[in-house]
């Protein structure tokens, strides 16, 4: 499949959009020690605040996972990091130059005659020269993705044959794929077998040691263990370092007056 027919799929509009050369790439580094930074961001979906003056750094080279109940609003913050959502207020500053994100549910059309292996390379668009091919180098970070994920044997078969947790790795093989300096993972280990959490959580230390900051949204309590920071949301606000369960619950209405 060609990258112009994919391009006109609306479904692949945010893979696309994050993890390729269009979107994903920064225009212009900046030098802080974080790799990402939130000040007074909040988000509200008419009337429903779901994130709510967070400030947040995101340590470099580091593992952060944003734990909290349903609706707390941690993909929100999570794709406010990516790009994919404008903050109603605050600013979002970005210090490295491409970033990858994998959703918390899959984008890509059940329709769409896509492999594996082209969702992966999806990963390596934004290094691809003028025409468009997929060097001798690109095809062996498409390999050793396929293979740190252990789905090198599925390379190519339609996506959409694929199971909820196979479509998971492939996703993150097309995020490491990207080589992105802040990746970030919506819920990367939900649904899976313990093998292919195993895998998963194998390739997340694997970029945290290679000096890329990963943050995810998980509940797994291995990863949760993994990790060089917690950060705790509870009704749309963010709440370092703390395990108050009773804090819970769902955002609030925004008031009237507002
Ligand atoms: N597109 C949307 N339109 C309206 N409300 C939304 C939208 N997306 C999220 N919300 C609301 O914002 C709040 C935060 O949602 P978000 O998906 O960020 O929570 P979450 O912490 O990721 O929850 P979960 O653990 O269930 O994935 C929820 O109340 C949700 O209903
Ligand atoms: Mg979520």
């Amino acid at each position: 499949m060609s990258q112009d027919t994919l391009q006109e799929h609306t479904e692949l509009r945010m893979i696309i959009k994050f993890n390729s050369a269009y979107g994903g790439r920064m225009p212009e580094p900046s030098s802080t020690m974080f790799a990402a930074s939130l000040r007074g961001v909040s988000v509200d979906y008419a009337g429903i605040i779901a994130v709510d003056a967070v400030d947040l750094d995101v340590a470099a080279a580091a593992l952060t996972v944003i734990v909290g109940a349903n609706g707390a609003g941690k993909s929100t913050v999570l794709e406010v990091l990516a790009g994919a959502r404008a903050p109603s207020t605050g600013t979002v500053t970005i210090s490295g130059v491409a970033r990858a994100f994998v959703p918390q549910r899959s984008v890509v059309s059940d329709r769409l005659p896509l492999t594996v292996r082209d969702v992966v390379t999806v990963g390596v668009w934004g290094r691809l020269g003028h025409f468009r091919r997929v060097s001798r180098h690109d095809r062996a970070v498409i390999d050793d993705a396929l293979e740190r994920l252990g789905i090198t044997d599925l390379a190519s078969l339609p996506f959409f044959s694929l199971s909820g947790g196979q479509r998971q790795r492939a996703l993150l093989a097309q995020g490491l794929a990207r080589g992105a300096d802040l990746l970030l993972l919506d819920e990367p280990t939900t649904g899976l077998d313990a093998g292919s959490a195993r895998l998963i959580r194998a390739a997340i230390a694997g970029q945290v040691r290679c000096g890329v900051a990963v943050v995810c949204v998980s509940h797994d309590e291995r990863l949760i263990s993994d990790a060089d920071e917690v950060i705790r949301m509870s009704r749309g606000r963010l709440v370092k370092n703390t395990h108050a369960e009773d804090l819970d619950g769902p955002p609030r209405p925004r008031p009237a007056d507002w």
